[in-house]
């Protein structure tokens, strides 16, 4: 799948040390391929601070808005709104704080999707691939959280700089 995360991939794909990047282009949304492709068109929908438990429901209401509105069927829409939670919950129990983006993409091919992305200005992932891992986890929670939205999407993208922050990227198409 286009823009589907890679573990190999996101060994080599470093652009300076402490940057893993899931993209073959390396840090950078506007250089990135794939998932981020620029020539994907894009509509930024909403924007949402995540700070805590309590902007949670909220997000994930409006995630579940969007997903609706931009024609996901019932499935794909529970994907990508557990998938959101799992990531905003990331952003500011292991990041501080984050913000959601929601768009809608449109593929070269016509194609609709919803697109979100999550980012925060936290410590980064210093490794990717064992972040992923189903049952790693450096804080209080089992480990399944980012692994396990990963499964859950039809893309799956993460930007992240030890020491500057994280951004996780999702798109799930209409089918
Ligand atoms: N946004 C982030 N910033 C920094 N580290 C992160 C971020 N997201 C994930 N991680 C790291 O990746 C690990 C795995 O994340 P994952 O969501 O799978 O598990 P968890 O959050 O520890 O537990 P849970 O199963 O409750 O989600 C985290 O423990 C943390 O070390
Ligand atoms: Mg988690």
């Amino acid at each position: 799948m286009e823009g589907m995360f890679d573990a190999a991939q996101a060994r080599t794909a470093s652009g300076r040390q402490g940057t893993r990047c899931a993209t073959a282009a390396g840090a950078g949304h506007a250089r990135a391929g794939g998932i981020l492709d620029a020539h994907r068109r894009a509509v930024v929908e909403s924007t949402h601070l995540v700070r805590d438990e309590p902007d949670l429901l909220p997000a994930r209401h409006a995630v579940r808005a969007a997903a609706v509105a931009a024609g996901l069927g019932l499935i794909a829409q529970t994907k990508i709104v557990t998938a959101a939670s799992e990531l905003v919950r990331n952003a500011y129990v292991h990041g501080g704080a984050g913000t959601l983006v929601i768009s809608t993409v449109t593929s070269p091919r016509g194609r609709r999707g919803l697109r979100l992305s999550v980012t925060d200005s936290g410590p980064g992932i210093p490794d990717v691939p064992a972040a992923l891992a189903d049952g790693f986890g450096t804080g209080t929670g089992p480990g399944h959280g980012l692994g396990g939205a990963r499964t859950l999407v039809d893309e799956f993208a993460i930007n992240t700089e030890v020491g500057r922050g994280t951004t996780v990227t999702i798109v799930q198409w209409v089918t």
